[in-house]
Order: structure tokens, then C-alpha cells, then sequence
């Protein structure tokens, strides 16, 4: 049997259509890839959304018969040799999912390993690992990631994730793929070729993407070691997107809504991510911290401003999140009486000036700089109710920054919150368009011009660590040498801590 009858098979809802030129180009552009003895698993195993008790388990079937059903039993033991089960079921997976699996297997003990494995067509998958949320640490360690493109490098830094052995979970802020054609956005002379090659637009588009993506050796270490509480940011769906629209689609595309859908389904395919509920959620570690994730691109947020003369930019109804996660989100703040709340964040909420990079356009529309009277609102928020140790951590950026978050900075700024932002995976940072010395330069620049931005560098390709306990916050930015070619060695870039009870980068 031929490696693309194994692994995508032509049923239209795998990865490719039946062409024969087609599948020879597919053949060769996925055979180094592929791990023919993970049959059917060849997209290995996955965890998310852990709780104290319960955590959802995730794989895909490569069908043999794609018009079947497939039955698939999955075990949940704490012994890696499954010596004893301490939960097992049989469940059937479709094309109507693609042949994914997801289970939310309940009753587990909290801040416990488990390890999971799944069996179908005769075969068993490799056996993953999990854990679930502790119920009450005095420490909790997580790894922050965002913004992974197939075509702009490997996925090393979830590589580097998963030989850590002390991590609760992992945060993913968004961007987990990239919807563009092959060319438009990346370093194709490195050889990794989207898949599709032409833009995400139908549901079968967004499948053979996540599949292909699912397929990086990093993202299935990642996948098979941590558990994964992810969010959705803008390129999950179309560039800089919004409840009614999006900047990368065109009415040629046909109806946004089918599109969002179309996604959306191929999203909560893919992804270990509980469903039945709004996309927005919160996560307890006890009376350590709350993590509260928010979503700023389908739950409410309002057509970005064309620019800083834009009338509405600084209308009242202006919003990012829409009024019912607003509300939601206050109660979050208000009730949690954790000692830490982590806001899970995708653009930037502190005032930010660009001018040195985009002297025209210094303020970047598509981030809370673009949504100004609902971050004056939330502000306000927070100090009426004196809410204390809040840290934002934010992805998008493609860039890693340490912030005292502020609005209206100028040499004297009153913080009232700690913003962290995390680098890409891969997507380009600042150097892979200008010069590293003009890099560097720009970044002094903006540093000088933010006051309240502590710690910038633009120019590489990683991870944050994240390490809570009652008394601080530490944060580590780890960065990779390059994303160009696998294994690359990985360093610390910047440490930084902020003390409970203040609102202060101390480096
Ligand atoms: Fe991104």
C-alpha cells in the first residue's frame, strides 16, 4: 500500500483529492514526515484543558475505509505499563469528525500523571502522558507559547517544552496555524510547503492543515508529553479577523460566516479543547492562581479601526470581547481570590507606540490600542475593585516584552497590572526583514519611547516559562539558535520577576 493510501486517503475529507500528480507531490512533500509505524496514529496523541478531576484526550485514525466508522477504545491508567486501568471505554470516530477522537475522561484525581493510550483497526497508539490541574500548589509552572508557522520554520521550541519534566500545562495564545497559500507568508526555500497550498477557506482547506501541522515533531513531543489549554487567536480562522469579518477575506471567497464555521468545526477537531461552552473560560490552581482565558477574536470583537482619524476608535461601543465577556470576565476578576490572576491574552492590552517600526501607523489597530474606551473601562475595573497581582500574558506579537501595564504613558506612568509577552514558534520576528543590528536598534528606540516596556527583543524564536508561588511571579523567555533546520540548541534569553503586592518588572 502506497504511503498517501495509508495516510490520506482520498476521500475528500482526509488531505487530498484524488489526483494523481497531486498525490506523487503530496507523497513527497509529507514521506519525511510521516512515522509509518504510527499507523493508524500517525498524528500521535494529545491532552487539554485539564481539571482537578477530568482531562480531555485526543487522537485521529487514519481510516483504511473512509466511509466506515471506526470503533476506538481508549485506557487511562497512572502506571506508563497500564499494569492496572483506572478508566476505559469504546467510542466511534467518522468522517464526520475526520476521524478524530476526543474524550473528557472524568474522575481523576488532582495534580496527578496519567498516561492514556487509544486503540483502533488492530493497532495501539503510542502512549501519552497527561496531568492534571493540582488542586491546591504552592507552586505552578507553565510553558506560554503562540504563533507556529509551517512554512516559517520547524517547531523546535515544543520540542524544547516537552523534555521538561516540571511544566502543569501549557498555554497556547493563538496562531496554532496560519491560513495563508503557500509563498504568501513564510520561507518556502527551506522546504516546508504549506499544505494546501492555496489558502484556507472550506473545511477540508483547515483539516489538511491542522493534519499537516500535527505532523511537526515538536508539536506531537508536545502533544504527547503536556497537557494543552489553547485559544484561538486570529489565524486559526483568516488575518486580523472579527465576529463579521476578517482582513485576509474577500467576498470572493464566499460568506465569512461559512468560513468562521468551517474553522471553528476544524478547530474543535483538532484541538484538545473541552466543547459545550463558550470559547472564553477559566482555570483554578487553587489558591495559587486563577487563569482566565479570554477570547478577542469571535466572541465579540468589532471591526478593527482604519486609523488614528477613524471616528468610531474612540466610540463607547467600541469592543474587543463583546459585552457578555466583559461582564464574565469582571465576575472573574471580582471573585477570584486566588493570590495570582493570569489573564490568557492574544494582542497587546498596554498602551504600546510603534513609531519606530511604523512610523506611519504607531499604534497597532488590531490589539487593545484599537479598542481604547473598553481598555479604560476594564482599567478602571481593576483599581475601583483594587485588584491586585494581575498579569496579562499575550501572544501575537512575534516578539518577547516585559510591560508595567499602563494607558496614556508618557514619562511618568501609574501601572496597574504586569503584561508578558511570549515570542512565536516560528513566525518571523523582526530580523527575518531587517538587518539584526537595525533590530537591535529599533528596539532601544521603542524602549526609550515605552517607558513602561522593560525588557524587547524582536529577534528570536521561543517559549516563556511561567513559575507562580505566593510570593512571585518569575518569568524566562528561552529562546532557540534557529528555526531554519531542526534540533537546534535552545538558551536563555531573559529572566524577570514581579513580587506580589507590586506592579513592577525587577530584572
Ligand atoms: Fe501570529
Amino acid at each position: 500500500m502506497k504511503l498517501y493510501q495509508l495516510i490520506f486517503y482520498c476521500s475528500g475529507v482526509i488531505l487530498f483529492s484524488c489526483g494523481t500528480e497531486k498525490k506523487d507531490t503530496y507523497q513527497e512533500a509529507v514521506s519525511h514526515l510521516v512515522n509509518v509505524e504510527r499507523f493508524p496514529f500517525y498524528h500521535g496523541v494529545a491532552s487539554g484543558d485539564p481539571l482537578t478531576d477530568r482531562v480531555i484526550l485526543w487522537t485521529r485514525v487514519t481510516p483504511e475505509d473512509p466511509s466506515q466508522k471506526i470503533s476506538v477504545t481508549w485506557q487511562v491508567s497512572d502506571q506508563k505499563d497500564f499494569s492496572s486501568i483506572l478508566k476505559s471505554d469504546t467510542l466511534s470516530t467518522s468522517s464526520a469528525k475526520d476521524f478524530t477522537v476526543k474524550v473528557d475522561a472524568t474522575g481523576l484525581q488532582a495534580g496527578m500523571i496519567y498516561y492514556y493510550r487509544f486503540m483502533a483497526l488492530g493497532k495501539t497508539s503510542e502512549i501519552g502522558q497527561t496531568k492534571t490541574l493540582p488542586a491546591n500548589p504552592d507552586r505552578v509552572k507553565l510553558a506560554v507559547v503562540s504563533c507556529a508557522n509551517w512554512e516559517w520554520g520547524f517547531f523546535t521550541p515544543y520540542e524544547k517544552v516537552s523534555l521538561r519534566t516540571d511544566i502543569d500545562a501549557v498555554i497556547h495564545l493563538g496562531d496554532f496555524i496560519y491560513e495563508y497559500a503557500s509563498g504568501k507568508y513564510g520561507d518556502t526555500t527551506i522546504g516546508r510547503i504549506n499544505i494546501p497550498k492555496h489558502e484556507l477557506v472550506s473545511l477540508q482547506d483547515y483539516r489538511e492543515r491542522y493534519s499537516q501541522y500535527r505532523l511537526d515533531k515538536g508539536l506531537h513531543d508536545v502533544s504527547l508529553k503536556l497537557p494543552m489549554i489553547a485559544i484561538w487567536d486570529d489565524h486559526e480562522i483568516a488575518n486580523d479577523s472579527y465576529v463579521g469579518g476578517a482582513q485576509n477575506h474577500q467576498p470572493e471567497e464566499g460568506d465569512y460566516a461559512n468560513r468562521k464555521a468551517a474553522a471553528r468545526k476544524a478547530y474543535y477537531e483538532w484541538i484538545p479543547i473541552r466543547e459545550g461552552q463558550t470559547h472564553y473560560r477559566t482555570f483554578s490552581f487553587g489558591k495559587l492562581a486563577d487563569l482566565i482565558m479570554l477570547d478577542e477574536r469571535l466572541a465579540g470583537k468589532q471591526k478593527q479601526a482604519t486609523g488614528p482619524n477613524d471616528l468610531s476608535l474612540e466610540s463607547e461601543s467600541r469592543t474587543m470581547l463583546g459585552q457578555p465577556q466583559v461582564t464574565w470576565l469582571e465576575t472573574q476578576l471580582k471573585n477570584s481570590s486566588a493570590q495570582w490572576r493570569i489573564i490568557g491574552n492574544q494582542v497587546i492590552f498596554s498602551d504600546v507606540s510603534l513609531k519606530p517600526i511604523y512610523p506611519q501607523m504607531p499604534r497597532n489597530f488590531d490589539s487593545w490600542d484599537g479598542y481604547p474606551m473598553e481598555k479604560r473601562k476594564l482599567k478602571n475595573f481593576i483599581l475601583e475593585n483594587k485588584i491586585k497581582n494581575l498579569i496579562f500574558i499575550t501572544g501575537d506579537a512575534h516578539s518577547s516584552w516585559a510591560i508595567e501595564a499602563a494607558t496614556d504613558v508618557k514619562k511618568t506612568y501609574s501601572p496597574f497590572a504586569v503584561e508578558l509577552v511570549t515570542t512565536s514558534i516560528s513566525s518571523a520576528n523582526g530580523n527575518e526583514y531587517a538587518p539584526d543590528d537595525s533590530v537591535k536598534v529599533s528596539e532601544q528606540q521603542m524602549l526609550k519611547i515605552n517607558p513602561h516596556v522593560k525588557y524587547l527583543n524582536n529577534r528570536d524564536h521561543g517559549y516563556m516559562l511561567l513559575t507562580l508561588t505566593r510570593e512571585k511571579a518569575k518569568a524566562e523567555w528561552w529562546f532557540v539558535e534557529t528555526v531554519r533546520v531542526p534540533d537546534a540548541k535552545e538558551f536563555l534569553g531573559k529572566s524577570i520577576e514581579v513580587h506580589a503586592g507590586e506592579v513592577k518588572i525587577r530584572e
